[in-house]
């Protein structure tokens, strides 16, 4: 059913918030599933929509899924898993369902995929993938439609890839770890922490994986990966949000289970602005004090450990409202300042030239209505909504249902002033939509 957010300017939000576990792990997670037989069970799950999402996929292959919402398990049974066929409603919905590709090809050599198609960040290739795909042994045909994949003998491969792409380390990793008698390397390796945690996940499972200074992942595939349990990883895409909140509104906050070595740059441009950050013993737990006068910094998208691009749009808006001028490059995704629109609609000072966002702090932002085309956006809208004279109508937020388990909810436990509201154009626009066969591509 399609909502929106009607949030009002909020007070500096007070309090200690508990950070969920990471939905980007989770959905890799999950997909890795695919190469065991039998019953596995994840902790510290999100149910966001993304991840319900990957759970369908799998349910459609044959695996059967439970979720404890209680306690954030998600049972996950792949004794019956049967299928190598990927609807492309599923794969429309959710790119990351390509993630299913690597541990599909092991388990039956064969794997039919519908074409992910582009999205609101840009193209969006799948190009690392596939052509590494090619380089392990994999045959691959395909249409403006569907990519046929089948692989008889999985061949041994020193893989580069040109760019540390998360994905397609996750992906060609997971096919690697199952090829049985053969070894791979991957060169300029992605090594998020999501990427360690699902290294973690594949050793639990019986994988031989080492991991090579400066970024190469060698592989030794094994013949039998077994069933798993394991806990995710905390989000720090989450918890980097909740954090700029408290830092907008001039709030106090704590977040015991954040991981603080795993947002080195992000809690260092945090203190640059002025906010005073104390780390927990080990980099666990995270606290924030928010200045009453803070200054703009400017900072560099990058693979990590530079700031992460999923935090650039939200950290946006904190510069939006700070003391000075700040330069915010998106160097990872070609198209991902599509929020600026928005937030100049709500007063901010925002030029952008190619791919660089410059940004004038002003001393207030206004409500207006907005529209969330990502993710990511979507949680810069928000946070933007929390600082905003007068009431800020976000709309989108299906894209917020995607990436957030219940974030609205820690926020106003917080003091946020967050209200939920049926929208019956956009649910009459959904309808048509549907009946017409329209499906929205998302990301
Ligand atoms: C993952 C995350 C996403 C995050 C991104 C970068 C998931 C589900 N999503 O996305 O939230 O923003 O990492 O940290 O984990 N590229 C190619 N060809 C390819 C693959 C990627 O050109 O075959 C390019 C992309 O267009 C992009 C860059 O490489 O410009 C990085 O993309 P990648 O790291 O693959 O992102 P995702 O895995 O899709």
């Amino acid at each position: 059913m399609a909502q929106q957010f009607v949030i009002q300017s909020s007070a500096a939000l007070q309090g200690q918030a508990h950070v969920y576990g990471a939905k980007n792990a989770a959905l890799v997670s999950i997909a890795s599933l695919i190469l065991t037989q039998g019953k596995s069970r994840l902790h510290n799950v999100p149910f966001s929509d993304d991840i319900v999402c990957m759970m369908n996929l799998l349910v459609s292959l044959g695996a059967s899924a439970s979720y404890n919402a209680q306690e954030m398990i998600l049972e996950v049974d792949t004794t019956a898993l049967a299928d190598w066929h990927v609807s492309p409603e599923i794969m429309r919905k959710m790119r990351a369902s390509i993630l299913v590709m690597g541990p599909l090809l092991v388990r039956f050599g064969k794997a039919v995929v519908a074409q992910p198609g582009g999205c609101d960040l840009g193209p969006r290739p799948i190009d690392y993938h596939l052509k590494n795909f090619l380089k392990m042994g994999v045959a691959i045909t395909q249409d403006t439609h569907f990519i046929d994949a089948h692989v008889t003998r999985f061949t041994s491969a020193r893989i580069v890839l040109e760019y540390p792409s998360v994905g397609a380390t996750e992906n060609l990793m997971m096919a690697a770890a199952g090829a049985y008698g053969v070894t791979t390397s991957i060169v300029n390796a992605a090594l998020e922490p999501e990427v360690l945690n699902l290294i973690a996940i594949l050793q639990k499972m019986g994988a031989s994986i080492t991991i090579h200074a400066p970024a190469t992942i060698i592989i030794e595939g094994v013949a039998q990966l077994r069933p798993i349990e394991h806990t995710i990883i905390p989000d720090r895409l989450e918890a980097g949000s909740l954090l700029i909140a408290a830092a907008i509104t001039g709030g106090t906050l704590h977040l015991p289970q954040a991981h603080a070595h795993e947002m080195d740059v992000f809690l260092l441009k945090l203190q640059e602005m002025g906010h005073t950050i104390t780390v927990g013993s080990q980099g666990v737990g995270v606290s924030i004090q928010a200045t009453k006068d803070p200054q703009a910094v400017s900072f560099k998208t990058g693979p990590y450990p530079s700031f992460p691009t999923d935090l650039q749009a939200p950290m946006m808006v904190a510069q939006c409202v700070a003391n000075g001028t700040s330069i915010i490059e998106e160097t990872v995704f070609e198209n991902r300042l599509l929020h600026v629109r928005d937030l100049q609609k709500m007063g901010a000072a925002i030029r952008v030239e190619g791919t660089k966002a410059i940004i004038q702090g002003v001393p207030k932002l206004y409500g207006a209505s907005v529209t969330a085309t990502d993710i990511r956006a979507s949680c810069a809208l928000v946070l933007a909504g929390l600082i905003a004279q007068g009431a800020t109508i976000v709309s989108g937020i299906s894209h917020w249902r995607r990436g957030y388990y219940n974030l609205e909810e820690k926020l106003t436990r917080l003091g946020a002033r967050i209200m939920v509201r049926e929208t019956p154009q956009e649910m009459m626009l959904d309808s048509i939509e549907k009946q017409q066969g329209i499906v929205k591509l998302s990301c």
